[in-house]
């Protein structure tokens, strides 16, 4: 039995150590290979084909192995961010002049990288279309469109797009189609078996799953695509991961399943008592029926996820109030770790977008976006409803 043939909880705990530098002592848990060099046969020729870790790394070539495995990809590039996974796939793709098309939800990190890399540097052009409505798609895309990059559910208003039906475009025109699968994860979503050439993640949210390590990865079939990320992170940005953050994010990965779970299930809960609030005026949950994409999600999706976002029938003064009332969930930007996180996205994660944008994609002074954590949840519950209290 190869290991694509066992469950993604059990793939999630297993270390093969064949070919590593531990075969022989029979660790069961990757050791962290700090050096930065390895010494050469002879002039260059390398032992075990490492010489730098810009350039390869054993713990990182694990965790790589490791990122493969449970996303179902040929290959993974491990890199310093999600931020890094984002830069080194779109300078793999875009060329100067290039069209771009994508979600106009898309995290606001991802939109300065694609108005500063990709349109003032390189001087493509980036089409942010409203994708829950696959027509936007058809009618932006050009026999000039290079790239499609898409992110399901976006953040923070957690919005779909039809991953298979956005492939089938990308592909009438020949574009690299991208997905950034951060917020759904492996676990509950897997675009490259709907059509994506291309997934991306920040580690640093559910993956590692502590709040203690940046890292992101690229996953893709292609091993053409793979080689020129690979290239584009170790020669040009050198942004590929840290061996200690390999580390952390291996030993995050073996409870990945198990943290998933706990999140979805108390998301749920938090996202039904939030509908029923009479203060809260909506709720953006994709596991919600009255969320406009349910049935989308059903069907694309095992698993809803653990972020709810949400409108407060409150001024922004009010809804400050209610942030800063909050005991259990701590106010922070990121997502994704075991505590319960709350953000003010006009204010903290989204707050680098310009007014227009912000508000153009709907993100208003009363939205709030929680990231649910693995607590009990009658004490989420108990937090919340002390904190909305406070209207
Ligand atoms: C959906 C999404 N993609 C990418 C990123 C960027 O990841 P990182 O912060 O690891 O660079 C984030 C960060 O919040 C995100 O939410």
């Amino acid at each position: 039995m190869t290991d694509s043939n066992y469950h993604l909880e059990t793939l999630a705990t297993r270390f093969d150590r064949t070919g590593t530098s531990v075969s022989d002592t029979g660790d069961v848990v990757p050791p962290i290979h700090l050096s930065t060099t390895h010494e050469m046969r002879s002039p260059g020729e390398s032992n075990h084909g490492y010489k730098y870790t810009r350039f390869g790394n054993p713990t990182r070539d694990v965790l790589e192995e490791r990122l493969s495995e449970l996303c179902g990809a040929e290959r993974a590039v491990a890199c310093a961010s999600g931020t890094a996974a984002i830069a080194a796939t779109c300078l793999s793709v875009v060329e100067a002049g290039d069209h771009v098309v994508a979600f106009d939800g898309i995290y606001g990190g991802t939109r300065l990288l694609f108005d500063d890399l990709l349109v003032d540097s390189l001087g493509a052009s980036v089409e942010y279309v409203d994708a829950t409505d696959l027509n936007t798609v058809d009618e932006a895309i050009t026999d000039e469109t290079s790239l499609v990059w898409m992110e399901s559910p976006t953040n923070p208003l957690l919005r779909l797009c039809d991953l298979a039906a956005v492939g089938e475009t990308a592909a009438s025109v020949d574009a690299t189609y991208i997905v950034d699968n951060t917020f759904a994860t492996p676990y509950f979503q897997r675009p490259l078996e709907r059509g994506a050439d291309v997934v991306v993640h920040s580690t640093t949210k559910y993956l590692n799953g502590h709040s203690d390590s940046m890292g992101g990865a690229v996953l893709t079939d292609d091993h053409s695509f793979a080689d020129a990320v690979e290239h584009t992170q170790s020669y040009d940005l050198g942004g590929t991961l840290a061996p200690f953050d390999s580390y952390l994010t291996l030993r995050g990965l073996r409870t990945f399943p198990l943290r998933m779970d706990r999140h979805e299930v108390n998301a749920s809960e938090l996202a039904q008592y939030l509908d029923d609030h009479p203060l809260v005026a909506q709720v953006n949950y994709p596991g919600l029926p009255r969320h406009p994409q349910h049935d989308l999600a059903r069907e694309q999706m095992d698993g809803f996820g653990g972020i709810v976002s949400f409108e407060l029938d409150a001024t922004a003064a009010e809804t400050r109030a209610v942030l800063e009332a909050l005991d259990v969930f701590t106010l922070a930007v990121s997502l994704g770790g075991t505590e319960s996180l709350v953000d003010h996205p006009a204010t903290m994660s989204a707050s680098y977008l310009a007014d227009a944008e912000r508000e153009a994609t709907g993100i208003s002074d009363s939205l709030v976006r929680i990231a649910v954590g693995v607590e009990h949840a009658d004490d989420l519950l108990t937090d919340l409803d002390q904190a909305l209290e406070h209207l």
